[in-house]
């Protein structure tokens, strides 16, 4: 576990929320309910939300959906915000490491994650503990950003991830560094081939991959 990534969640978790409706021009709810859709679930489908942060996919999943969903994050302080947003009790929510799960395997119908591999200190891991703790035939959907490809818009993609979202963390919400840390990230990201490539060297089938926002954000779902 990365205890320098954890701290950085820490410190951000209260303007977290704000910054991801503004660098996203509010696109990223649209994105979730695209997890939720490729995630397959029904009434009663167990769900695992890994990288919960302040539970917007559990929001959005129990918008249409009586499932029994759990929130894992290894902040305290993001879950903290998660917990005071669910009023009714309606999930749980555990603080714990995505490389080290703390279920049973076979215990979920979906696992899902948004913008956790970027941070992940061992993608093979995180994706070989979601296989593990899926039941067979259970959805596995991981929501994240991708390197921007080559295209016309690449100059003004890289202008926006290495100038103004900073910028914009800097201005409003008075942290410059843990943006352009994201920043940094997503370009030295895997590829979507990349990705690919290590969820079927966990064992993952039948893996579709659906791109956003001039291919900058990925959603790759696959079967166990
Ligand atoms: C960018 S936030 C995403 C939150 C949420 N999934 C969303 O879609 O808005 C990334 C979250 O991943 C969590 N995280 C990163 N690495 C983790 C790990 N190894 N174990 C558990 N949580 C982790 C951070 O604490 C943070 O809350």
């Amino acid at each position: 576990m990365s205890s320098k990534i954890q701290e950085m969640f820490n410190t951000i978790a209260s303007d977290y929320d704000k910054m991801n409706r503004v660098m996203t021009f509010g696109m990223d709810r649209y994105w979730r309910r695209y997890v939720i859709k490729r995630s397959l679930l029904r009434d009663g489908s167990k769900l695992l939300d890994i990288a919960t942060g302040t539970g917007d996919i559990i929001f959005e999943s129990l918008k249409k959906y009586k499932v029994h969903a759990t929130g894992l994050d290894f902040s305290e302080a993001m879950l903290e915000i998660a917990r005071q947003r669910d009023r009714e009790d309606k999930a749980r929510w555990i603080q714990a490491d995505a490389l080290n799960l703390p279920f049973d395997d076979n215990s979920f119908d979906a696992v899902t994650s948004g913008y956790l591999m970027r941070n992940a200190d061992n993608i093979n891991k995180a994706f070989a503990e979601q296989y593990r703790v899926l039941k067979k035939g259970g959805r596995v959907v991981c929501l994240d950003t991708t390197p921007p490809g080559k295209n016309i818009f690449k100059p003004f993609i890289t202008l926006y991830f290495k100038l103004i979202i900073p910028l914009m963390g800097k201005i409003l919400a008075g942290n410059h560094s843990a943006y352009a840390y994201l920043t940094e990230s997503t370009v030295n990201f895997k590829t979507s081939d990349e990705i690919i490539e290590i969820m079927k060297s966990c064992g993952f089938k039948n893996i579709i991959v659906k791109k956003f926002m001039f291919a900058t954000i990925a959603v790759h779902s696959a079967i166990k």
